[in-house]
């Protein structure tokens, strides 16, 4: 039998589409094994601020298909304190909540997984951020969104592209992973990736440049490579290929926002269930992910300490059909 009477649903860090799928189905399986649920806004500040809210089936009516998040989030400093954990702990213990539900990246469950060492407060993780750098699942909440509007935008960037014959460096998100970068080169038929997880890649992109002088060429550049930003990329090769007509598109926070693509809704669902069952079952520290199209547990230290890789694979392929 669970002890658990009351808890409480938040998202940290960096917003993604499907965050708002994944507050309704915390929000509802709670309810629906009888237990109260409190929102906090703006994550771990809200703890530590007093901001919580009391949630019922009707608040989390229509926001399945909206982007963002409705709590709010942040990135606390103030938590990475000992005495910013203090004043969250009063005042969950204020609000009578026994368990927590973060949705987040590993940050947030780094977050988590401390203050849970210190005050018997179990917190189970969901992964929301749209780079799909977290170990121990296929997928992250938003990341598939993200995918798809890059898409879209580097397939308009291309009709232009090859209009003029020029060559374009488009940056995308992706602090310390190339998934988006490489996902979407894959499914734009980009000409090359510049993502963080490979090195020298310098010599390659002169290599393309040299031999498709008179090409269009699209260059998809994860923010974190090893060679630098879209600008800096360009600013290094744009006098050399001058014949090029090098041009820089970032494309920045919109792949942050917009409705979640109906993957991201049914991962989200399928999580935000897991999440409360996880907790009812007295699990704690833990991340639910998708491996394998199943719902896995995965503890927050392995989450937080593993590397996600792209995989030779998805290299290869983008390898052979980007020639
Ligand atoms: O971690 C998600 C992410 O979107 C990264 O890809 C990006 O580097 C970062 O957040 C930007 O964050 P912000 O603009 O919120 O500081």
């Amino acid at each position: 039998m669970t002890k658990i009477k009351k808890i409480a649903v938040f998202t940290s860090g960096g917003d993604s589409p499907g965050m708002n799928s994944a507050i309704r189905a915390v929000v509802r399986t709670a309810l629906a094994h009888n237990l109260e649920v409190m929102g906090i806004n703006r994550g771990y500040q809200g703890m530590i601020e007093n901001d919580f809210v009391k949630m019922k089936s009707k608040s989390v009516r229509n926001i399945i298909q909206r982007g963002g998040t409705i709590l709010r989030t942040a990135r606390s400093e103030e938590f990475k304190t000992p005495a910013g954990r203090k004043k969250a702990y009063t005042n969950l213990k204020k609000h009578g909540i026994n368990a927590a539900v973060v949705i987040g990246g590993d940050g947030s469950f780094k977050g988590a997984g401390i203050f849970s060492q210190e005050y018997d407060i179990p917190f189970v993780g969901m992964p929301g951020t749209i780079d799909n750098d977290m170990f121990g699942t296929d997928y992250t909440i938003g990341f598939d969104t993200a995918l798809n509007t890059v898409t879209e935008a580097i397939d308009k960037i291309k009709d232009t592209a090859f209009s003029h014959d020029r060559t374009f460096f488009i940056e995308v998100m992706g602090r310390d992973a190339g998934f988006i970068a490489l996902k979407a080169g894959i499914a734009t038929g980009a000409e090359m990736v510049l993502i963080p997880e490979v090195e020298g890649q310098e010599e390659k992109l002169e290599e393309l440049l040299k031999s498709s002088e008179k090409n269009s060429n699209i260059i998809i550049v994860a923010e974190g490579n090893n060679i630098g930003g879209a600008s800096e990329v360009a600013k290094k090769f744009g006098t050399k290929y001058k014949s090029h007509g090098i041009r820089v598109n970032i494309l920045g926070h919109m792949q942050r926002g917009g409705s979640p693509s109906a993957f991201d809704r049914y991962l989200a669902s399928r999580l935000g269930v897991a999440a409360v069952d996880a907790l009812i079952d007295n699990q704690r520290s833990v991340m639910v992910g998708y491996s394998n199209h199943e719902v896995v547990l995965v503890p927050f230290n392995k989450t937080i300490k593993g590397k996600r890789d792209v995989g030779e694979e998805l290299l290869r392929v983008n390898e052979i059909l980007s020639k």
